[in-house]
């Protein structure tokens, strides 16, 4: 061999070395397992932009994938389009089969894109037409929102805001994983300026998501005494405030499938275990614009009937229903004003749904209870769990299997085991169910006219855990979600993964659905079976629940760490569109004090869903049980109940735009970055501040007050001055706590009552918080009966809406109404009877009179200077018609 041929084999067998060891194309399980982090992806195969410039469908082809939790896909399609100016929609899937995706009437889409359809087997997608490394865009001008295809190695895509420039989603330092079982799917975020809420439900400290926490997604019955683990409900949805102005943007991943979310700070990364990528982006840009444009989604959240902004009391043990009874009698005496009663499961015989225990709850003295109840001005909420127990001689029972209604496994109906024994579950996906559930409410509603259902345990919950097939991935997935924050299977308590619903669809796919499901057929019922305005209270709950449900947040302990994070948890739940929410009132799980009960009733008086509860065993903790509680709570239900006008009409606001009944401080301050992290302290609408005492022994409330006047709702004339945002050291003795209105609101109230049919016969007050800077102050208040199934549509003389604007015109003080709507206040003739005006302080002098104009009248009413009473003037005025 000549010694120059020697070389060149030499130096080709290094070149093939080379080439062996680096770019082998089967490379090893560790690389492979590396892959999931710093792997191939998808690169682009195709990408088409419509002629509307407003949808964009592409191909994505596997470049490498990771041999881990199962084989990749190795075509997807992913389209994007603009659906709206606010709304933009990216969907990622399998571009040749389909799978699994939230049924349309639960959620009701625009179909994905015109342009998608399903590959056939063996089709290839045509290759990129150019490929240049410039990005494919969907920018139209009319949207601030801005779609970018990178065509790089692997792919990636990111959504921006054109009117700053700011990146909202970024996925391409991160790559994309598709598989059958596992999805994942990351995007950087500015650290520092970004602030996520919302991924829920779990219980924090901290409203606003601290960085490096996974949250994971799966219903279970886990007591909300758990701090940071998944709870009852499923909703990846959050919202982004970004510093400093507060521009806000909504991110919805719909997929019901298990997740978790991993948030690091800088990067959210999504790793689910089904379904596909269906990504929802709303543009803001304000707090109340993403709710606005995420409920015109998922859907507007329900009205609630009137009386349910009441007072409720419950707990779980009451012993018959004389002690029931009891418990509304001793509100009474008591002076506390008790709107509705609730009895948990213990009116049931042997737990059984739709049944009455003969002995402790007999069918004759419940009618009279309830009878009396309703001559009262009162109302009654019973409860019903899911599962039907398996008793042959059970009517329900019998009905259902007669209908085959039961979710099945292995061709049988599931088993499982709840409060009865052995229980089946209705299968809620099945059309049929909504008869079957009608049904049996509409039998049980005739013996006993309940105004209420709670509907419970709804995760579904199950006191046994079945095994897993055999080596079923359904039942035992490759990827384990943090299940109960310790990787538990996800069968754990709960009906197995491997059941099948009516179409064959596997629990797997639909169990966090149960809940919403649930709430849609009871609410359905309710209006078939009554006729009026429904109230569900369901504690499972899904994206969209809202459109027929309240809910609480389950159980919590009668602690004060509890107490506190019940604040962060009602706000979560405005932001996934069920504003009517509370949380067990003193503390569900274990025994509570008098002061802790005391400073809770405090705070609870001002949740939108207001209601005592209690577990069986602990120590009783109705709220007339302690003098010093029983005076707190008249005290602050006074005041509530003075405003269920307003808690109504922001009920309206909520049914209507979306909008928190209870907020967060930046909704009214999204310029405040100081507000973002406030999670004890909330806002009802734009302007009452609710600062609660927190901690044990305090007498003090170190509150934070955005910039503005600010004024006591229990005492007028005690104000705050604010320049600039600060915290404020505030007196809390122990039988008060500090609620305050900001300059610029207007308040419609009426009078005090035991109850809220009586308090609605009272006449109106106006509360005006003046504002200085001479921008009029502004309120509006909804009108209707409280129970018609519409609310503010529908019949136009059986609403009304009118709004209020008090400002400074030529040296007069003037107080306009204008009426929107004025058919229901025509027909109560309501009036006003007394105006109050606030911090006039030294301007008053420069006002030489106040006129009050409305449709029918233009009164000039005589002020004096001097007349104010340690700053603000109260008019009494001899009624003034609502118009
Ligand atoms: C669990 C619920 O969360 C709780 O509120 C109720 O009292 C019990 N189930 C008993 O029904």
């Amino acid at each position: 061999m000549k010694k120059s041929t020697y070389y060149s084999n030499f130096l080709l067998l290094i070149i093939i070395l080379y080439l062996w060891i680096f770019i082998n194309p089967t490379t090893s399980l560790i690389e492979e397992e590396e892959a999931a982090t710093i792997g191939y992806g998808y690169s682009l195969q195709s990408v088409t932009i419509d002629s509307s410039g407003k949808a964009l469908t592409a191909y994505l082809q596997l470049i490498k994938g990771t041999s881990i939790f199962g084989p990749d896909i190795k075509l997807l399609s992913l389209t994007a389009r603009l659906e709206t100016k606010d709304r933009l929609r990216i969907r990622i899937s399998d571009a040749k089969k389909p799978r699994w995706e939230i049924p349309n009437d639960i959620i009701p889409r625009q179909s994905p894109n015109p342009l998608h359809r399903s590959l056939p087997e063996n089709h290839l997608p045509p290759p990129l037409h150019h490929q240049s490394p410039s990005p494919s865009l969907l920018s139209d001008p009319t949207s601030d929102l801005i779609f970018t295809l990178h065509n790089t190695i692997p792919f990636g895509f990111a959504v921006s805001r054109r009117s700053s420039g700011d990146t909202l989603f970024d996925t391409t330092s991160t790559n994309l994983i598709f598989k059958d079982q596992y999805i994942e799917l990351s995007s950087s975020l500015p650290p520092n300026t970004s602030n996520l809420y919302g991924i829920g439900e779990h219980t924090k400290s901290s409203f606003r998501l601290q960085h490096n926490q996974t949250l994971t997604l799966w219903n279970a019955d886990i007591a909300s005494a758990n701090t940071d683990v998944n709870l009852y409900g499923s909703h990846p949805f959050y919202m982004d405030v970004r510093s400093p102005h507060g521009i806000s943007h909504g991110v919805l991943l719909l997929n019901s499938n298990g997740m978790d979310v991993v948030y690091t700070g800088g990067t959210i990364t999504y790793k689910v275990i089904g379904g596909i990528i269906d990504l929802y982006f709303f543009a803001g840009p304000t707090p109340e614009t993403v709710m606005e444009q995420y409920t015109q989604l998922i859907g507007r959240p329900a009205p609630m009937p009137y009386w349910s902004f009441g007072f409720h009391q419950c707990r779980y043990g009451y012993k018959d229903v004389y002690d029931v009874e009891n418990v509304v009698l001793n509100y009474e005496k008591a002076g506390i004003p008790l709107e509705v009663m609730w009895t948990d499961i213990d009116y049931m015989e042997s737990y059984k749904d739709f049944t009455l225990d003969p002995i402790n709850f007999p069918l004759d003295e419940m009618k009279k209870f309830v009878d009396k109840l309703h001559k009262n001005g009162q109302k009654y909420v019973l409860i019903i769990d899911p599962g039907i127990s398996v008793d042959k001689t059970y009517p329900t029972y019998i009905r259902g299997m007669e209908v085959g209604i039961f979710i099945k496994r292995n061709g049988v109906p599931y088993l499982g085991v709840v409060w009865p024994g052995p229980t089946y579950f209705p299968d809620f996906l099945n059309p049929s169910s909504e008869i079957f559930w009608t049904n049996e409410i509409k039998i049980f509603h005739e013996l006993l006219p309940v105004d209420g259902l709670w509907i419970d345990m709804n995760e579904l919950s199950n006191f046994i855990s079945s095994p897993s097939n055999p080596s079923s991935t359904i039942d035992d997935p490759p990827y384990k979600i943090n299940n109960g924050g310790n990787k538990n299977p996800i069968n754990d308590r709960t009906v197995a993964a491997t059941s099948l619903h009516f179409g064959n669809v596997i629990e797997y796919n639909v169990h966090n659905l149960y809940g919403f499901l649930e709430s849609r057929a009871t609410n359905l019922a309710l209006v078939n079976v009554t006729r009026k305005r429904p109230f569900v209270l369901s504690r499972s709950t899904f994206v969209g629940s809202g459109k027929y449900t309240a809910h609480w947040t389950g159980d919590n302990a009668a602690s004060w760490d509890d107490m506190a994070y019940t604040i962060p948890g009602i706000l979560n739940f405005g932001l996934f569109g069920v504003p009517m929410v509370g949380a067990d009132i003193c503390g569900f799980s274990g025994n509570t004090t008098e002061e802790l009960c005391r400073r809770w009733i405090q705070l609870g008086a001002f949740y939108p869903f207001s209601r005592d509860h209690s577990e069986k065993g602990s120590s009783r903790q109705e709220l007339y049980l302690w003098d010093s509680v029983a005076a707190s709570a008249r005290k602050v239900l006074k005041l509530r109940y003075k405003l269920l006008p307003y808690f109504y009409t922001l009920m309206y606001e909520a049914h209507s735009k979306g909008t928190p009944i209870a907020r967060p401080l930046f909704f009214s301050f999204p310029e405040d970055t100081n507000t973002y992290g406030i999670s004890s302290q909330f806002l009802l609408g734009t302007g009452v501040l609710i600062s609660p005492v927190l901690k044990a022994g305090a007498v003090s409330v170190n509150a934070y007050f955005p910039s503005g006047n600010w004024f006591d709702l229990f005492n007028y004339s005690r104000s705050l001055s604010v320049k600039q945002g600060k915290y404020i050291n505030l007196d809390a003795p122990p039988e008060h706590i500090n609620v305050h209105i900001r300059e610029g609101n207007i308040l419609t109230m009426q009078g005090e009552a035991m109850t809220t049919q009586a308090a609605r016969n009272t006449s109106f007050e106006l509360l005006v918080a003046f504002s200085r800077k001479k921008i009029s102050s502004y309120g509006e208040v909804f009108l209707d009966d409280g129970e018609d199934l519409e609310m503010g549509s529908g019949d136009g003389t059986k609403w009304s809406f009118i709004t209020f604007k008090s400002g400074i015109v030529s040296s007069k003080l003037t107080l306009e109404s204008k009426v929107l709507n004025e058919g229901f206040a025509l027909s109560r003739k309501w009036i006003i009877d007394k105006v109050t005006i606030l911090g006039l302080g030294s301007d008053f002098k420069k006002i030489n009179g106040c006129e009050l104009i409305s449709k029918q009248e233009r009164r000039k009413l005589a002020v004096k200077v001097g007349d104010t009473n340690n700053g603000f003037v109260v008019l009494e005025i001899s009624k003034l018609s609502m118009l």
